[in-house]
């Protein structure tokens, strides 16, 4: 069932989405090199309370394969280099070169938001930059392909084709979703696809777009952690996501300052 939201409640939304792009952004500049991952965390919680907020991922249990365990442990995810998403930050201490993913969802005023970014600490090699930058832009244009009257399909398409003219790979396993009351919601969003096909773009969907991009092969795996998804060839990953609401003027980034 696909909840098509109303422009009071996208409004609701748009707060939340706010409040996400500051934190991701304050987050994404305290990445420096010699830092533990978990002070990441610690940070995401001081600045989720300072804006009113709720975290959406602390304690979140998929029902699809942790029952019985208990939900992801922290505020934030932090996926370092082959890692692709859902790390766990803990003691691990970020070194000059490394690729940092922060994922982070809110509850605000009855609404998730959920948005991810990737950044470098200190120096970062020529393909990792390059990795980034691909990334951040097969997710700009998937956002571009959003517009009532087109189809998921065309969203995944622009941001698989893209990825793949830079001889880089999106991932299949993991996909993009509707967001709302709940923080997914149906649709599943593929990051590939074919032009045209899929669902049918409506006024009313809020929906967060996530491509994760490869180095190397697409395939993942879970790590022994049971959450952190890595490159099965250990190739760098890279992580964009924002929550975009499709109105009638078009389509708005719910989740950008
Ligand atoms: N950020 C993920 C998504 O975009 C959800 C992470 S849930 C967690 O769908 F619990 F694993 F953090
Ligand atoms: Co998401």
């Amino acid at each position: 069932m696909i909840y098509i939201k109303t422009p009071q409640e996208i409004a609701l939304i748009r707060e939340g989405g706010k409040i996400l792009a500051r934190i991701l952004e304050e987050l994404g500049n305290a990445v420096e090199p010699g830092m533990k991952t978990i002070e990441l965390d610690k940070l995401a919680e001081r600045l989720v309370f300072k804006y009113g907020a709720i975290a959406a991922f602390k304690n979140y249990k998929p029902c699809f394969n942790h029952e019985g365990q208990g939900g992801y442990p922290a505020s934030v995810c932090v996926s370092i280099n082959e890692e692709v998403v859902h790390g766990i930050p803990g003691n691990r201490v970020l070194r000059e070169g490394d690729i940092v993913s922060l994922d982070m969802g809110v509850l605000y005023k009855g609404y998730f938001t959920d948005a991810a970014i990737t950044v470098g600490a200190g120096k970062i090699s020529p393909i990792a930059r390059k990795l980034i930058d691909v990334t951040k832009k097969s997710l700009e244009l998937a956002i571009g392909e959003t517009k009532i009257g087109n189809h998921l399909g065309d969203i995944g398409w622009a941001a698989q084709s893209y990825a793949e003219k830079n001889g880089f790979s999106v991932v299949r396993d993991l996909v993009g979703h509707g967001v709302g009351k709940f923080i997914h919601e149906e649709p599943d969003i593929p990051n590939f696809g074919r032009p045209g096909a899929g669902l049918e773009l409506k006024e009313g969907m809020v929906l967060a777009f996530e491509p994760m991009v490869n180095a190397g092969d697409y395939k993942v795996k879970t790590f022994a952690d049971g959450w952190t998804f890595v490159t099965v060839d250990k190739s760098l990953s890279a992580h964009f996501e924002h929550t975009v609401a499709i109105t009638k003027n078009g389509v708005e980034v719910l989740t950008r300052l």
